[in-house]
C-alpha cells in the first residue's frame, strides 16, 4: 500500500476540482465575494474614523452614504444571484466521485470484495464521498475569506515596513504550528472513533440483514448490548477528546490575547510618534479582530477536516489500492473460435495459506456440453468463477481458444459469455429492464414472448403490470425459482457463445426443471456450455461429466460411461434415485 505525503494528500484532495472546472470557478468567485464582506466593513470603519478625527462633517456624511450604498448593492447582488440561480451551493462533486469509484469497484478483484463485504464497502464509499465533497467546498470558502483578510493585513503591515510583515507572519506560523501539534496528539482518538463507528455500522447491518435469524434465536438484547459497549467506549473517547479540545482552545485564546497585546502596543507607539493616524490604528485593530474570528473559523474547519480526513483517506485507500480484475479494459480483444478451454497448473486461494486449487489442470471441449458435479465445497463454483474471469488465479493459466485469459481484455471476453451465478439476483427495475440488461440490440418481433415461454417465465404475465412490473428491493419480490427462470431467460436473450450455469435449476420443481432443460438444450446447440448441477438427472445428456471431490476431478465420461464404471457418480446416482 503506497503512503501519501501531506503535500500529495492536499493535492489529491483538491484534484477533484479538475473534473468540474466551471462550477468550481463560479464557486471560487462566490467565495471571494463572500470573503470580501468583512473587509468592506473594516475599510469603511477606517474611513469613518478618519473623517471624525479630521472633524470633517461633509466627508463623514459622504463616507456614510457610500457605505450604505455599497452594503445595499452587496446585498442586492446577493439577492439577484439567488433569484436568477447564478449561485452554486456546492459544486457537483458527488457525481465525479461515484464516476471514479463505481468504475473502480466494478473492475475490482472479487476475491477482495467478498473478503471485505458489501456493508463495509458501502460505509467507506458513502462516508468518504460525503466528507470529501463537503469539506472541499468548505475549504474553498473558509480558505478564501482567510486569504483575503491575510492579504489585506500583509498589505497594511508591508506599507509600514517589511519587518512588520515578517513579524506578523512569524506569529501566524507559530500559532498554526501549535495547532497542528496539539491536533496530531488527538489523532489516535479520532482513528479509534472512526473504527468504532464502522464496527457499529457493520453490526447494525448484520442485525438488519439477519432479522429472521435473530428473531428465532432471541438474540436482539445481546446484539444491542454490543452496541451499548461501543457507545460506552465512544463516550470515554469523546470525553478525552473534549479535554484535549479545551486545552487546544485555551492555548489558542491565550495566544490571541498575547498577540493582541503585542499588536496594540506596537501600533499604539506609531500613533503616539505620529507615524500612524488614529484612523489607521482603529482600522488595523478592527482588522485584527476580524482576522481573529477568521482564524478561529479556520481552526474549527481545520479540526473538522483532519477529523474527516480519516474517512476520505479510507475511501482513497480502499478504492485505489484494492487490486482490480486483471485487464478489464486493456489487453487483446478476445476472439471466439471453437470454445476450447484449457486449464493448466492452476493454483488459487481465497485466503493466504489455504489453496482451493493446487496445480489443477483440465481440458473442456469447445462446442460441447460439459457438466461439473460433485459434493458441496468440492470447488465447482470456484472453478467457473476462475474460468469466467470473475476471480483471478494465483498462478497457472486458463487458455480459451489459444488465448490466455490473463492476456485478453475481460470486457471483450464478457461479450461472448453468459454466466448464471449460483445465487442469481434481480435488481431494482422493471421485469423488462432486468431481462434486457445484457443486450443492446433491438428485439425482434415476438422474440421476447418466445424466450419467456421457453424459460418457463409465463408468471410474468400474471404480475400486476406484466413486463413493466417493478421488481427488486423496492418492488414485487420474486421467489427463488422465479429469479432463476428470469436469469435463464436473460441468457437465452443474450445467446452468448460460452454459457456457464451454476445450478441453474436448483430452486425449481422437477416438472419446471424438465421443461426448461428441454428448452435449454435448443439454446446449447453449437455453444460451449459448462453446467453445474447437484441433481444428476439434469446433466445426463452432457457430452462430458466431470466428477469433482476435494478440488480434484476424480472421474469423467458420459452418463452411461460413469454408470458403467460404478464409481462415485454411480453411487451418487443411486443415492438420488434410491427411494
Ligand atoms: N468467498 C469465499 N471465501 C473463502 N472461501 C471460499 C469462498 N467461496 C468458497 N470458498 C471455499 O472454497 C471451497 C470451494 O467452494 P465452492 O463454492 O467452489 O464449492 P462448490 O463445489 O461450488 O460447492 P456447492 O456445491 O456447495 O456450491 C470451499 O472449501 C469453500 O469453503
Ligand atoms: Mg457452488
Amino acid at each position: 500500500m503506497q503512503k501519501l505525503t501531506s503535500i500529495q494528500k492536499i493535492l489529491k484532495f483538491f484534484s477533484l476540482i479538475k473534473y468540474n472546472k466551471k462550477d468550481y470557478f463560479l464557486y471560487f468567485i462566490q467565495a471571494f465575494i463572500r470573503g470580501a464582506q468583512p473587509l468592506i466593513h473594516v475599510i469603511f470603519i477606517e474611513k469613518i474614523v478618519f473623517a471624525i478625527t479630521k472633524q470633517d462633517i461633509f466627508l463623514l456624511e459622504k463616507t456614510l452614504y457610500l457605505y450604505i450604498f455599497i452594503i445595499f448593492s452587496y446585498e442586492l447582488l446577493w439577492f439577484l444571484t439567488r433569484k436568477f440561480g447564478w449561485v452554486i451551493t456546492i459544486p457537483e462533486a458527488d457525481k465525479n466521485i461515484y464516476d471514479m469509484y463505481l468504475n473502480k469497484f466494478i473492475q475490482m478483484n472479487n476475491t477482495e470484495v467478498e473478503k471485505i463485504g458489501i456493508g463495509k464497502i458501502i460505509a467507506i464509499l458513502e462516508n468518504g464521498r460525503f466528507r470529501w465533497s463537503e469539506s472541499l467546498a468548505d475549504s474553498i470558502e473558509k480558505g478564501m475569506s482567510l486569504f483575503i483578510l491575510l492579504s489585506y493585513v500583509f498589505y497594511i503591515t508591508f506599507s509600514h515596513g517589511i519587518y512588520y510583515t515578517i513579524g506578523f507572519l512569524s506569529l501566524l506560523v507559530l500559532s498554526v504550528s501549535i495547532l497542528v501539534v496539539v491536533n496530531n496528539y488527538q489523532f489516535r482518538y479520532r482513528r479509534r472513533r472512526s473504527e468504532i463507528r464502522n464496527n457499529r455500522l457493520r453490526l447494525i447491518t448484520k442485525i438488519l440483514m439477519s432479522k429472521n435469524e435473530i428473531l428465532q434465536t432471541d438474540r436482539i438484547s445481546s446484539e444491542i448490548e454490543k452496541i451499548e459497549n461501543y457507545s460506552k467506549e465512544m463516550s470515554q473517547i469523546n470525553l478525552d477528546m473534549s479535554n484535549g479540545r479545551t486545552i487546544q482552545n485555551k492555548i489558542m485564546s491565550f495566544f490571541i490575547s498575547i498577540s493582541l497585546f503585542v499588536f496594540v502596543s506596537f501600533f499604539g507607539r506609531f500613533v503616539v510618534s505620529g507615524d500612524m493616524t488614529l484612523s489607521q490604528f482603529v482600522g488595523i485593530t478592527s482588522i485584527f479582530l476580524v482576522i481573529n474570528s477568521a482564524i478561529s473559523n479556520f481552526i474549527v474547519f481545520y479540526l473538522n477536516l483532519t477529523k474527516e480526513f480519516i474517512d476520505i483517506e479510507k475511501l482513497w485507500d480502499f478504492f485505489e489500492n484494492t487490486s482490480t480484475l486483471q485487464g478489464y479494459d486493456e489487453g487483446k480483444k478476445f476472439k471466439y473460435k471453437s470454445g476450447n478451454i484449457e486449464i493448466k497448473n492452476l493454483t488459487y486461494s481465497y485466503y493466504e495459506g489455504k489453496n482451493v486449487f493446487e496445480n489443477f489442470s483440465l481440458d473442456i471441449a469447445g462446442g460441447k456440453i460439459t457438466a461439473l458435479v460433485g459434493n458441496s465445497g468440492s470447488g465447482k463454483t470456484t472453478l467457473v468463477k476462475l474460468i469466467s474471469g470473475y476471480i483471478k488465479a494465483n498462478s497457472g493459466d486458463i487458455i480459451i481458444d489459444g488465448q490466455k485469459l490473463s492476456d485478453i481484455s475481460l470486457k471483450s471476453y464478457y461479450n461472448d459469455i453468459g454466466y448464471l451465478t449460483q445465487e442469481p439476483s434481480v435488481f431494482d427495475g422493471s421485469v423488462l429492464e432486468n431481462l434486457t440488461y445484457a443486450i443492446d440490440r433491438k428485439l425482434k418481433d415476438g422474440e421476447l414472448d418466445e424466450v419467456i415461454k421457453q424459460a418457463n417465465c409465463e408468471f410474468i404475465y400474471d404480475l400486476q403490470d406484466s413486463l413493466e412490473t417493478q421488481i427488486g428491493e423496492k418492488g414485487v419480490r420474486l421467489s427463488g425459482g422465479q429469479k432463476q427462470r428470469l436469469a435463464i431467460a436473460k441468457i437465452m436473450l443474450k445467446n452468448p457463445k460460452i454459457i456457464i450455469l451454476d445450478e441453474p435449476t436448483s430452486a425449481l420443481d422437477s416438472f419446471s426443471e424438465e421443461q426448461i432443460t428441454k428448452a435449454m438444450n435448443n439454446l446449447f446447440i453449437g455453444r460451449t456450455v459448462i453446467v453445474i448441477a447437484h441433481r444428476l438427472q439434469t446433466v445426463r445428456h452432457a457430452d462430458t461429466i466431470f466428477v469433482m471431490e476435494d478440488s480434484q476431478v476424480k472421474e469423467s465420461g458420459t452418463h452411461e460411461d460413469l454408470i458403467k464404471k460404478g464409481g462415485i457418480y454411480a453411487k451418487m446416482l443411486e443415492l438420488q434415485s434410491g427411494f
